[in-house]
């Protein structure tokens, strides 16, 4: 019998889509998934078996090849900057990574804050701007008010935590959405397991079939 085809799925705000997505494509999802708290779920035929992981450890399960697939917000994944293949974008979670900040934005401590302090700091490497970038869990957008950055690179869905906060978009830096990724051992010596579940994803990201 194969080993089966591990993927790690990410926890939390994209899980519930994501399982959606994979049962419209007649993957063999266990029911329990959603509810469960067991972090690693088995199909039903032993061919796959699905493993829950926090968002921003997903790439890093998957490089390690402790996961043959992972399904993970592209922010995620600019941020780890692992060496992964990116085989399809899911079409779900899309928003947009952003610089933002008070509509008169002033350079005073040459300090941005951030979630993703890689992608933050190659943007303005890339602008040849000298600015320190801070670490931030979360609530980013309460930097700039009170002081602790001049501005702020954050994700932007609806842009209401903006609007709500008085902050304005400066500049897009990327579009997001959920991609899913392979281990680059696992896509040579899986390939055809892989094939299946991508080409099944395929035909209802590209079907429109959004039921
Ligand atoms: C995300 C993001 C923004 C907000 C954007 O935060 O970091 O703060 O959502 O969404 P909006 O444009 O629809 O208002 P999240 O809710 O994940 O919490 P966090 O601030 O703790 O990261």
């Amino acid at each position: 019998m194969m080993e089966p085809l591990t993927i790690a799925l990410s926890k939390g705000r994209i899980l519930a889509e994501t399982t959606g997505i994979l049962r419209r494509a007649g993957l063999d999802v266990p029911e329990d998934l959603d509810e469960s708290r067991k972090l690693i779920l088995p199909g039903r035929d032993r061919r796959l078996r699905f493993v829950l992981a926090k968002p921003v450890d997903v790439p890093t399960y998957v490089e390690y090849g402790a996961a043959d697939l992972g399904i993970v917000g592209k922010d995620v994944l600019l941020e780890a900057g692992r060496d992964l293949y990116e085989l399809l974008d899911l079409g779900i979670g899309r928003c947009r990574l952003c610089l933002c900040g008070l509509p008169d934005l002033v350079w005073r401590t040459h300090r941005v804050a951030s979630k993703y302090p890689r992608i933050a700091a190659d943007y303005f490497r890339a602008q040849g701007k000298q600015v320190e970038v801070v670490y931030l869990n979360g609530s980013v957008e309460l930097a700039p008010l009170v002081g602790l950055a001049d501005a702020i690179v954050d994700l932007v869905e609806t842009g209401r935590t903006l609007r709500e906060n008085g902050l304005v978009i400066h500049r897009e830096i990327a579009a997001i959405s959920t991609r899913m990724v392979a281990n680059r051992m696992s896509f040579r010596l899986k390939g055809e397991a892989i094939d299946r579940v991508c080409e099944a994803l395929r035909g209802v990201v590209n079907g429109g079939d959004r039921r």
